[in-house]
């Protein structure tokens, strides 16, 4: 089976990028991490990598004059890695619509409910949480989704629910939604390893 190339995006503490690593280690996934790329340069997410020897690389608008020399440097950075798969792990940036383009489709993200409720600008990390509490639903969960031009949009990949109870806050939700992340990620990243993702007419299918 192919192994695929993976370079993974993220800002924060990197536990989502923890469980692909783990489940690669463990023979569960198969993939290889070329690159962990982050624009927080104190994120955990990049301490893991360095870790188990995965270049760590901190890259930042701030570093570049103009939008399109980091799309170039991002996009010089993939190449090189020959990636396969750009998983998005807790990365609060948006990609520009060339880099999108050029990875049409290689492109994931995981959201921490059940788009495409709960999603769009400013919903990222505790804020979706609260948003749920505060809408008063009784499930929430999990969506992996192929990420397009517009913010925690493009065809969903997959969902699982996750119940919220009465007595719920915002933290307790995150911690309770964040362990089904970590399944999930990993399960949708091999699935496409298998070769058993299509996507026809903006909906993404799962081939038996
Ligand atoms: C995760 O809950 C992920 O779903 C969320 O950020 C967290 C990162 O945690 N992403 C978004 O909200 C994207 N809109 P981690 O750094 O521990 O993996």
């Amino acid at each position: 089976m192919k192994r695929l190339n993976l370079v993974v995006l993220a800002s924060g503490g990197g536990t989502n990028l923890q469980a692909i690593i783990d489940n690669i280690e463990a023979g569960k996934l198969s993939a290889r991490i070329r690159a962990v790329i982050s624009n927080n340069s104190k994120s955990g997410a990049l301490e893991r990598a360095r870790k188990h020897n995965i270049p760590a690389i901190h890259l930042s608008h701030k570093q570049f004059a103009t939008p399109e020399d980091f799309d170039q440097k991002l996009l010089s950075i993939l190449k090189e890695k020959e990636t396969d798969m750009v998983v998005l792990a807790g990365y609060m940036k948006m990609l520009s619509p060339r880099v999108i383009r050029e990875y049409k489709n290689k492109i994931i993200n995981i959201h921490p409910a059940l788009l495409p409720s709960f999603g769009g600008k400013g919903m990222y990390g505790l804020h979706v949480h609260e948003a749920v509490i505060g809408a008063g639903v009784k499930v929430t969960g999990v969506t992996v989704h192929i990420v397009d031009e517009v913010y925690d949009h493009g065809p969903i990949l997959y969902q699982k629910c996750v119940p919220v109870s009465s007595d719920d806050t915002p933290e307790s939700l995150q911690k309770k939604v964040l362990p089904h992340e970590h399944e999930v990620y990993s399960k949708v990243i091999q699935l496409f390893a298998e070769g058993k993702i299509e996507i026809k007419d903006n909906r993404a299918f799962i081939k038996e």
